[in-house]
């Protein structure tokens, strides 16, 4: 059939009928929210690149965690902020570390709220790199022993799901090794299998006050042009036993969720990264786009790129919209 017998917009007229064709749709148990904690905080600080956002003193995050629940989100994602850092990671694997005490308190009151933790040492090392470092280079394989205690940390206070952003190579392998051997074979590790070096983290640095004292991450997260390297990426993750696995950013990375979810067909997850939220909340307060269709647009575009799944700052927003 042809024009004029055939007319797409046919059913684009009836708004009942164009939401009852529509191919993929954001939902509400699609969301995580991340979660900043700060030991020492009292109450909550705005992070000033992103409006809206905060950091929470321990006691606020407990308050927080109800509310997201409250909306209906099925998950956060935590991510610590010590009172001090040092240069080993026995601060990051404290029992009583910043992390592994929200998991606790926050797992003991909301049951049925998934926790997800961030593993990584950038919050927690003075230096702000996501490994150890030695004459200035970030040290794979000695990194690996402290995240695997880090995430055996977490697993034991009670952490859902431990999920490595550090982009160390092997850590997936370190990490399943060490929670298999403490009895933790059922806890899940989502991994940030493909990582990219990117502007866009610039305002979560703020908020996890992990910005690198010197040089950037370009020698362990991946070049912005590749995306063949990201297949071998989440090839490597998932044979290492990594459970699903996250892409980030999502907007600039759209081709790359594809990719990975078409030829692995696993779990992917999409990572909406503060740079992305921090973008529409300054043009939005400028009035110059609307900030409610812009989020749902951008947020179904990663539903529709392969995602099940998304990470982002709007989603409480989102759940409000949707009810
Ligand atoms: C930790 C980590 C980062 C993000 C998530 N985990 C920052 C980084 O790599 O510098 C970024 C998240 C965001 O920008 O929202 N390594």
């Amino acid at each position: 059939m042809k024009f004029p017998g055939l007319r797409l917009r046919r059913l684009r007229e009836n708004p009942l009928l164009r939401h009852l064709l529509e191919e993929h749709r954001l939902a509400v148990h699609d969301l995580i929210q991340p979660l900043f904690i700060k030991e020492g905080l009292t109450g909550r600080r705005e992070i000033s690149s992103m409006p809206g956002q905060y950091q929470f003193s321990p006691n606020e995050a407990l308050s927080e965690a109800g509310r997201i629940h409250a909306l209906g989100i099925p998950a956060i994602i935590l991510f610590g902020v010590p009172g001090k850092k040092d240069f080993t990671g026995k601060i990051a694997m404290a029992k009583n570390g910043v992390v592994q005490k929200a998991i606790r308190s926050i797992k003991n009151k909301y049951s049925k709220l998934l926790v997800v933790t961030d593993v990584c040492l950038c919050e927690h090392l003075s230096h702000g790199h996501c490994g150890h470092i030695k004459n200035k280079k970030i040290m794979n394989d000695i990194s690996l022993k402290t995240l695997a205690e880090v995430a055996l940390s977490y697993a034991r206070a009670g952490a859902d799901v431990l999920a490595p952003s550090d982009m160390m190579d092997g850590r997936v392998t370190a990490i399943r090794q060490k929670l298999d051997k403490n009895n933790f074979e059922h806890t899940p590790i989502l991994s940030y299998a493909v990582k990219y070096a990117s502007g866009f983290y610039g305002p979560f640095r703020e908020a996890a006050e992990s910005t690198p004292t010197f040089g950037d991450r370009s020698s362990y997260q991946m070049n912005p042009p590749n995306s063949n390297e990201a297949l071998r990426e989440a090839k490597t993750d998932l044979e290492e036993g990594a459970d699903f696995i996250l892409v980030k950013p999502a907007l600039s990375y759209l081709d790359v969720i594809c990719r990975v979810k078409e030829r692995f067909g696993c779990p992917v997850g999409a990572y909406a990264v503060s740079g992305e939220y921090a973008m529409m909340k300054a043009a939005s307060m400028k009035g110059w786009i609307d900030l409610k269709k812009v989020v749902l647009e951008t947020h179904v575009s990663m539903k529709r790129a392969g995602a099940d799944f998304i990470v982002t700052y709007w989603s409480k927003e989102i759940a409000k919209w949707l009810r």
